[in-house]
């Protein structure tokens, strides 16, 4: 007989999901209730709101989408995009190419304006690309690249693309709740993100949000939406304003209590308390790793907080470390993606994972193992 699943206790300093809050788990446990219940409805209208505060918006259409990250990004692209629309992608890392590639598969055209990894996007080329493509509808672009550490002027490019008449899609996966996102001040249009960084919720559910300028794109469409689960018009009977909610599908309950709880928590702390804690528990971070003699990925400027690439040493193999760290430490950190493989670590201060407990836990467990390979030593004599 197979005996039930008890997870190991693990410190989670990945590129998510982050440490949650043993008050959200405690709030998943809760009885299941159904999800037209009355009580569920007032629960999903508080949802909606905290989203709308932590998203800094009021606009009408936010919610948070049943499913992963991805599946936001997927819900902004198939609503806002129709087959044969010009759109202009800004790639500097893993997740904007797979913007690329949901523009691909929706019949976009996706013109292309590409920085180097670990580089923000570059405004000037954006701009030069929209002088150049007067007929692209949409701008899309990765707020805080979680492949890489970087952090874009999200602000500037929003601005750029509204001067050329565009809607923008802003991945906010991991920027939500842990650096500035203003997405009324700034003007952006589709907006999604993930329950599992900043918000520290276990994985599952995107909160999206839609300007009324993408709404009325929307309900201009000439085509149906591709996707029937991930289509506007059909989830937002459910979650909707005004009336009796209509059945679309059924909602994860008990993860939706969990994301309520996670916002009741950081409407508790303050979303700018959380955003200045972020930036402390990375300031410590960074005191630490560089007087190890170790180096960030990122140039200063557009770094992340809540994602940092160290360079891994000369002579280091790297996922010895993550492995060491996991099995004699059980501390999770993040491997380096694609052309970064091999080549960094990335370690996650998200949400509850954001403390300096962490930090500290991480550098002391770091020490210990590159000390013992020789290799802090090393870095120390040549830094
Ligand atoms: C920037 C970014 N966009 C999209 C995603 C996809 O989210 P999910 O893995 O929840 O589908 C991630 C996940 O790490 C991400 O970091």
């Amino acid at each position: 007989m197979t005996n039930s699943f008890i997870p190991p206790r693990r410190t989670l300093m990945g590129p998510g999901p982050s440490d949650v809050s043993p008050r959200v788990l405690a709030a998943m446990a809760r009885p299941t209730i159904g999800h037209l219940d009355p009580e569920f409805v007032r629960m999903m209208d508080e949802v909606k709101a905290m989203l709308q505060n932590a998203f800094r918006t009021r606009n009408a259409m936010t919610m948070p989408v049943s499913a992963p990250g991805s599946a936001g990004m997927e819900t902004c692209f198939v609503n806002l995009i129709e087959p044969g629309d010009k759109v202009i992608v800004c790639v500097n890392g893993v997740f904007g190419g797979r913007m690329k590639e949901n523009v691909r598969r929706i019949g976009g055209e996706a013109v292309l304006v590409e920085d180097a990894w670990g580089a923000p996007v570059d405004p000037n080329k954006l701009d030069e690309a929209l002088a150049q493509h007067k007929d692209a509808k949409i701008v899309a672009f990765v707020h805080a690249e979680t492949s890489t550490g970087a952090r874009s002027d999200a602000q500037t490019l929003c601005r750029i693309a509204r001067h050329h008449d565009c809607l923008t899609i802003v991945d906010a996966v991991t920027s939500l709740g842990g650096v500035p996102l203003e997405v009324d001040a700034w003007g952006a249009d589709a907006v999604y993100s993930g329950t599992q960084k900043c918000l520290s919720c276990p994985p599952g559910i995107s909160p999206v949000t839609m300007s009324a300028r993408a709404v009325e794109a929307i309900r201009k469409r000439n085509s149906p939406v591709q996707s029937w689960f991930l289509d506007l018009n059909l989830v937002m009977a459910y979650w909707g304003g005004e009336g009796a909610r209509v059945y679309h599908h059924t909602a994860p309950v008990n993860a939706l209590y969990g994301l309520h709880e996670s916002l009741v928590m950081l409407e508790e702390e303050g979303l700018e308390n959380s955003w200045t804690r972020h930036a402390h528990e990375h300031a410590a971070l960074r005191a630490g790793v560089e007087a190890m003699g170790l180096h960030f990925f990122v140039d200063e400027r557009a770094r992340l907080p809540q994602l940092n690439s160290i360079v891994v040493p000369e002579g280091v193999v790297e996922a010895d470390v993550r492995r060491a760290l996991l099995n004699e430490f059980d501390l999770e950190i993040g491997a380096g993606l694609g052309a970064l493989a091999g080549k960094v670590w990335r370690v996650g201060l998200m949400g509850q994972s954001a403390c300096r407990r962490n930090v500290l836990y991480f550098l002391s467990a770091m020490e210990a193992i590159l000390g013992c390979s020789g290799a802090v030593a090393a870095a120390r004599v040549a830094a």
